[in-house]
């Protein structure tokens, strides 16, 4: 066992635990934030991305004693009452199906944006390809970077029609 600081979603956390426990499992079991889910546990779906200093990072594959001091952020911090507008965007194009995959894939679009505003479809579809629905909602995740792109560039709403599901 150590005794480890983290810093997730701006708030110290002091953790005694294995090591070499995931980072996913320390989230999850320790701390009490549930929004980040476990899929593979191999980093192969995305369904347990967090940002660690920003960039989207698969939880399960990361162990906890790598990211002591670091800075961490969860679905939970992304915005105080779910609002933030690629959470809006996912809302209003009726995103996610069953939901299991969805906070690691807001995770990914969240950090694509911050760091490219304006992407097209391609670039959207290589910063998303880490991040596997089973559900086919991938059109729609399409469709709602955009809308939250032109929501945080202050572009007046237009809300084009939700497509329907499909493969990437
Ligand atoms: S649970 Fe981490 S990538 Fe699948
Ligand atoms: S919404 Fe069901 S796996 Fe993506």
């Amino acid at each position: 066992m150590a005794t480890l600081k983290l810093t997730i979603n701006n708030q110290p956390h002091t953790l005694d635990v294995n090591p070499d426990m995931p980072l996913l499992w320390a989230i999850r079991d320790v701390v009490g934030l549930t929004g980040t889910k476990f899929g593979c546990g191999i980093a192969q779906c995305g369904a347990c991305t967090v940002h660690l200093n920003g960039t989207p990072t698969r939880s399960c594959s990361v162990p906890v004693s790598a990211v002591a001091g670091q800075k961490i952020t969860t679905i939970e911090g992304i915005a105080k009452n779910g609002d933030h507008p690629v959470q809006k965007a996912w809302v209003a194009h009726q995103v996610p199906q069953c939901g299991y995959c969805q906070s690691g894939q807001i995770m990914s679009a969240v950090a694509l944006l911050k760091q490219n505003p304006k992407p097209t479809d391609e670039d959207i579809d290589a910063a998303m390809q880490g991040n596997i629905c089973r559900c086919g909602t991938y059109t729609r995740i399409r469709a709602a970077i955009h809308t939250a792109s032109a929501d945080l560039s202050g572009a007046p709403k237009s809300l084009k029609s939700t497509p329907k599901l499909g493969k990437r």
